[in-house]
């Protein structure tokens, strides 16, 4: 009967793995080891603050961020900018006050404007929507070890245009090799040299774009670190309790067994 179900089982395993390889490689997305990843990972605060940097000056124009607060780019763990530059990150942006119908300057605790351009989609979450590898063999060890691969898959499309055009109804497609289909309505948005960063680090595409999915990793799953934390302390408390509740088992015992061995 067991030698049955675990047949079973393993044949199950196998088929499921197969079917997700097959179902799951997008074109060509690369991994990267992002300091975000593994269970020890944490956000390079200088790399979230050039990601946003990329975002407000290039994505900014098409793509919202629709469900991230500003007042968390000075949360701990994340860009963590001075309050004051919140402030003033805040200011810079205009909203339609719901309640006064004016237009006014948003505040820390106004979230980033929604997408400018109606066809381009939000960006908030934009890292975890998208999968960019589970292999080997679909089996998730991807997953566990080095992410999902959502950062990866937003690099791979911001480097994977061909330069090739083409009109389809009236709008231009651009070619890209990571995008479904090989054809995104999204026009190259990065140049080297296009943002000057403070720091000078380098800005050629593939770091800006590097930078930026960095950031994007953060606006979708901004308590990460946090998250990765409180796991650590759990197994840390949960090992230190079988330790005290092994000892205490055998102490109460102990008469008992004392016993068997003397009779
Ligand atoms: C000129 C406007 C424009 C700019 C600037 C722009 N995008 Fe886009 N983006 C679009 C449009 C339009 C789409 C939808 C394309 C489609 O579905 O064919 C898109 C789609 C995307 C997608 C989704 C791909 C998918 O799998 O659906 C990502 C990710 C993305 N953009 C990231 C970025 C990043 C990061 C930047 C800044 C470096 C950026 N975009 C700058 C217009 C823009």
């Amino acid at each position: 009967m067991i030698r049955k179900l675990t047949l079973t089982a393993l044949a199950a395993l196998v088929l499921s793995a197969s079917g997700g390889a097959m179902a799951s490689e997008t074109g060509n997305v690369e991994d990267i080891a992002f300091s975000f990843e593994g269970p020890f990972g944490t956000f390079d605060r200088n790399q979230l603050q050039r990601g946003l940097q990329v975002y407000t000056e290039v994505c900014s124009a098409c793509h919202g961020l629709k469900y991230v607060p500003i007042r968390t780019l000075g949360d701990p763990g994340g860009p963590q900018l001075p309050e004051d530059q919140v402030k003033a990150y805040a200011a810079q942006l205009s909203i339609d006050d719901p309640e006064t119908g004016d237009t006014r300057a948003r505040k820390p605790s106004d979230h980033f404007p929604v997408s400018p351009d109606p066809v381009a989609p939000d960006l908030s979450l934009m890292a975890k929507a998208r999968k960019g590898f589970s292999g080997p063999y679909g089996l998730g060890l991807n997953q566990l070890f080095r992410g999902i691969g959502g950062p990866e898959y937003i690099v791979s499309i911001l480097t994977g245009f061909s330069g090739e055009t083409k009109e389809q109804a009236g709008t231009t497609l651009y070619e890209n090799h990571t995008f479904p289909g090989g054809w995104i309505g999204m026009p190259p948005p990065l140049s080297d040299g296009q943002v000057e960063f403070a720091d000078g680090s380098p800005n050629d595409v593939k770091h800006m774009a590097e930078d930026v999915a960095a950031f994007l990793m953060w606006t979708a799953e901004p308590k990460l670190m946090a998250r990765k934390h409180a796991g650590f302390d759990a197994v840390f408390y949960l090992a230190l309790l079988s330790v005290l509740l092994y000892l205490t088992n055998k102490r109460i015992w102990a008469p008992l067994k004392g016993k068997k061995k003397s009779a």
